[in-house]
């Protein structure tokens, strides 16, 4: 009994896991890597700044509300508590609790998001590893702590030359300026500290913002403080799923939790309608959402919103899509790494059900089963359009899941820190051992 005890938390979370990587572009790794053996720190080490995905890092509130949408849910705090991950969202209550907390109010006129009203939100831990590394405090939802391990095994040193960038993933960088600035602050830190230039690595949506910031940098900021780019399946080109997620929710079957209600939150975020597939790369024929009624290209996102009945998403859309919309080359070297190889959506076929229902069949295209590849690929075009290297590799069947954690990756990821920065074009997941390249 004892162990079932931890063990239910444990599932709940689980499931929880599928509910939000496939909904948000991240991953939740529950697999602990073996104990490493303890090294000494070694701080010629090129220092390295983690930039995590939609959902990538922790949140706290604290609230003295108005009004409540329960009776059961907390009125006032006193102290900053976990916002997310907070496993009170898995009770039938809690959820509606939780989205209350969780949401952003969108005004059109000031075109900003604010808190829900009575709702204070922070991002704790900037500049350090463990709002990356776990993102719950009963360490059960872990997301980079597999790669900092590794990175520590070899030299690097939590909260010295490793450090996390997290940020409020429920907006775009176009209302995370202050983010922007701590960010540069913390790279030159990190530069005067250790007396050379600092790697930046994103991951999924991460990396959209590391592009972001990196193209506000003058060129001689870049020369001088970044080292490199190291991006994770990044959906360069958006990802055709933001449009299931607003339209029709995604829980990915947790029982607790139905698609439609989950979808109350994923509205509330600007991220999303930034991540709908770019209109300036997507064909423009290329059919993304199918009903009855209507065929949606990215032609038509303004009926689309206007038809899920979601029309704040419309100029969410529009502040957010010049952002990184048009892919302006980093202007520093560039490793661009995602996974081929699986079968992702690429069109949502719904039936009279839609918006309310979930989509009936699907078409498939080649991906990482989360983001097709004409998406991720798309950091190809920055070949030749700067004067500083971009390095592509395609892991054959490796899933956008397994991108932050896969031995592979972060053999890869140690072996270009070491300063080798020639890398493979294709480095294939689904064989053992046949050809060792990295070791
Ligand atoms: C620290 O790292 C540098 C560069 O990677 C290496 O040359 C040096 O031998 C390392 N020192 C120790 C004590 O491991
Ligand atoms: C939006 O912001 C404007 C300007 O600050 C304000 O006048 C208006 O009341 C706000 N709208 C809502 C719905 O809060
Ligand atoms: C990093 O910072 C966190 C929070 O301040 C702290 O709990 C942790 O022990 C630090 N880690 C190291 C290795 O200093
Ligand atoms: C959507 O496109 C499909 C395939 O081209 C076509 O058969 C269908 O009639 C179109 N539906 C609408 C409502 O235009
Ligand atoms: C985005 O770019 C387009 C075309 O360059 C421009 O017309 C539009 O005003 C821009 N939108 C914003 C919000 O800056």
């Amino acid at each position: 009994m004892g162990s079932m005890g931890r063990i239910w938390p444990a599932a709940l979370l689980l499931m929880f896991v599928g509910l939000q990587h496939s909904s948000c572009f991240w991953v939740i790794n529950v697999m602990f890597p073996p104990p490493i053996k303890p090294t000494i720190p070694n701080n010629s080490t090129p220092p390295l700044v983690i930039v995590p995905g939609n959902l990538g890092n922790r949140l706290e509130a604290k609230i003295d509300k108005p009004t409540l949408v329960h009776w059961l849910c907390f009125k006032k705090t006193p102290h900053w508590f976990p916002l997310w991950i907070d496993l009170n969202m898995f009770m039938p209550v809690g959820v509606d609790c939780w989205i209350d907390n969780i949401r952003l109010v969108y005004n059109r006129t000031t075109r900003r998001s604010s808190n829900s009203p009575g709702v204070q939100v922070r991002v704790p831990g900037f500049g350090e590893t463990y709002t990356i590394e776990f993102l719950d405090n009963n360490k059960l939802a872990g997301y980079f702590h597999t790669m900092v391990e590794h990175l520590v095994s070899v030299g690097y040193s939590r909260n010295g030359t490793i450090r996390g960038a997290p940020y409020d993933w429920r907006v775009a960088p176009n209302e995370n300026e202050e983010y922007l600035v701590k960010l540069r602050e913390l790279v030159e830190d990190m530069y005067k500290q250790y007396q050379k230039p600092v790697y930046l690595l994103g991951h999924s949506m991460g990396c959209h913002y590391v592009l972001y910031f990196l193209n506000q940098q003058p060129q001689a900021w870049k020369d001088r403080f970044i080292k490199g780019f190291i991006s994770l399946g990044a959906p360069w080109g958006g990802a055709v799923k933001a449009l299931r997620v607003m339209a029709s929710g995604n829980n990915d079957g947790i029982p607790m939790l139905s698609n439609v209600k989950i979808r109350e939150e994923q509205r509330m975020i600007t991220t999303n309608p930034w991540m709908l597939p770019f209109d300036e790369f997507w064909p423009k024929e290329h059919v993304l959402v199918s009903t009855p009624t209507a065929n949606y290209t990215t032609q038509d996102y303004e009926r689309f919103f206007t038809d899920i009945n979601f029309e704040n998403g419309w100029h969410m859309w529009l502040d957010t899509k010049n952002l990184t919309g048009d892919l302006h080359p980093p202007g520093v070297e560039v490793w661009c790494m995602y996974g081929v190889g699986l079968p992702t959506p690429v069109t949502y076929i719904y039936d009279e059900g839609f918006p309310n229902a979930d989509p009936v069949d699907f078409v498939y295209a080649d991906g990482d089963d989360t983001v097709d590849s004409f998406s991720t690929s798309l950091c190809k075009r920055w070949i030749g359009k700067q004067s500083k290297p971009v390095h592509v590799t395609e892991f054959q069947g490796l899933m956008h899941l397994d991108m932050v954690y896969h031995e592979k990756v972060l053999n890869l990821i140690q072996y270009i820190l070491e300063g080798k920065s020639e890398t493979p074009s294709e480095i294939d997941v689904r064989v053992s051992q046949t050809r060792n390249l990295l070791q």
